[in-house]
C-alpha cells in the first residue's frame, strides 16, 4: 500500500475504539488493530504494536479514556476501583519513555479534578483530553521541527537512529519532524538511517516513512557509522529520546551513544529532538533512567530466524545513556538548548 506522510496516521479513533498501526509486521504490511480497554492497550505498548515515546504517551492516554467507558454503567465505587487497575497495567507496560508517565499523570489531573461529575461525564472529559494530548503533539512536533531545521544546511546528510518519525508520534515525527520540516522549507536533505539492531525501527520504519515521502534515504547497519563519518560522508546527527534527565543526559535507543560518541571524534554536531514531556526532571541524572531489559531471543536471531548457538548468555539493554557533553543541542517545542545543563533545561518549565 502505497502512503503519503499525511495518511500515517499512527493512532486513531474510529467508531468508539482505538486503532494503532501494527508496527510490528511494517513494512511488509499494513493494517489497524483494534483496542477497547487499558490492558489491551498495555499489551500493544508492551508488544511493540506502537512505540516511540510520543506515540506510547498518545497510547496509554487513550487506554485510560478506553477504560472509562468500559466502566461507564458502572457504580461510582467500581469505576474508581477499576480505573486504579488501569492505571496501574497501562504504567507497566514500558519502563523507560517518560511520556508514558507523564500522559497518565495527565490523564490522572483530568479524573480528579472531576470526580464530582458522573462517571458518563468523567469518561467524556478523558476522551476529550486524549485527543487533546495528540493534537498537541502534532503542534509540538511541528514547532519542533521549525526550529531543528534552522540548524540544518542545504544539502545535509543526516545521520538518524532508531525512528523518531510519525510512526513514534502522533504525526509529523521529533527527529524526522525536523527533517521534514527542512525539506518543506526548501533544503535539499538526504537521510543515512541505521538499521538499528535488534528490532530494526531504522531498517523496517525509518526507511519506510522516508521512502513514502521521497525523501532520499540510505540505509546503513549500525557498525558503518563510524566509516561514513570518517570518510565526511554525514554532516549532522538528528535523533529522538525516550527521557532527559534534569541535567541534560539522554536516554534512547541502544546504540545512540555509539552514535554520539563518533560524532564528537568526527566534530559532527549530534542534536536531540526533544518534547518538554520527555524532559524528567525528578530524575538528577542519566545513570537514574530505568533501562528496559528485553527478550534474549531479539539478540539471538530475528523472530522465527535464531542463528546464535543455543545457550549462549545475552544482553538485551533497549536504551543506552548519552551524557549531556556529547549533545550538541537539545531541539524542543520552547527553542534550541545549546550544550544542554541543569539550568537551561530548568528554565524551560518557567
Ligand atoms: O523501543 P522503541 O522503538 O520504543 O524506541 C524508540 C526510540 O528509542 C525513539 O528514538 C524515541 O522513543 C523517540 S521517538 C520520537
Amino acid at each position: 500500500m502505497s502512503l503519503d506522510s499525511q495518511a500515517v496516521e499512527t493512532l486513531r479513533w474510529s467508531n468508539g475504539r482505538l486503532e494503532m498501526i501494527d508496527q510490528r509486521i511494517l513494512p511488509t504490511r499494513f493494517e489497524y488493530l483494534p483496542y477497547g480497554s487499558a490492558s489491551a492497550v498495555a499489551e500493544g505498548i508492551r508488544s511493540m504494536v506502537v512505540r516511540g515515546a510520543p506515540a506510547i504517551g498518545c497510547a496509554a492516554a487513550y487506554g485510560v479514556a478506553l477504560e472509562s467507558l468500559v466502566l461507564r454503567q458502572a457504580s461510582r465505587e467500581a469505576f474508581g476501583t477499576g480505573m486504579e487497575t488501569g492505571f496501574s497495567i497501562l504504567a507497566a507496560s514500558r519502563p523507560t519513555a517518560v511520556n508514558l508517565f507523564w500522559a497518565l499523570k495527565r490523564m490522572r489531573g483530568v479524573w480528579e479534578a472531576n470526580k464530582h461529575r458522573t462517571v458518563q461525564e468523567i469518561a467524556d472529559l478523558l476522551l476529550a483530553e486524549a485527543h487533546e494530548i495528540s493534537a498537541d503533539d502534532v503542534r509540538i512536533n511541528r514547532a519542533m521541527g521549525a526550529y531543528g531545521a534552522a540548524l540544518l544546511p542545504d544539502g545535509a546528510r543526516v545521520l538518524t537512529h532508531c525512528n523518531a518519525g510519525a510512526l513514534a508520534t502522533a504525526g509529523h515525527g521529533t527527529a524526522l519532524g525536523v527533517i521534514r520540516s527542512a525539506v518543506e522549507a526548501g533544503k535539499h536533505i538526504s537521510v543515512i538511517a541505521d538499521e538499528t539492531r535488534p528490532f530494526l525501527q531504522g531498517a523496517r520504519l525509518t526507511a519506510w516513512e522516508m521512502v513514502q515521502e521521497n525523501i532520499p534515504v540510505t540505509l546503513i547497519t549500525d557498525n558503518m557509522a563510524g566509516h561514513l563519518m570518517s570518510r565526511g560522508e554525514i554532516d549532522a546527527v538528528v535523533v529522538g529520546t525516550d527521557r532527559v534527565a534534569a541535567n541534560g543526559d539522554v536516554a534512547n535507543k541502544i546504540g545512540t551513544y555509539m552514535v554520539a560518541v563518533l560524532a564528537q571524534r568526527h566534530h559532527i554536531p549530534f542534536y536531540v529532538a526533544c518534547p518538554l514531556s520527555t524532559i524528567d526532571l525528578a530524575i538528577p541524572d542519566g545513570a537514574a533512567i530505568p533501562i528496559e531489559e528485553r527478550a534474549a531471543d531479539e539478540v539471538t536471531g530475528f523472530r522465527e530466524n535464531q542463528w546464535a548457538a543455543k545457550g549462549v548468555r545475552v544482553r538485551n539493554p533497549a536504551f543506552d545513556v548519552t551524557p549531556a557533553e556529547l549533545v550538541t543541542a537539545l531541539i524542543t517545542e520552547k527553542g534550541v538548548v545549546n550544550q544542554p545543563n541543569r539550568v537551561d533545561i530548568a528554565r524551560l518549565f518557567i
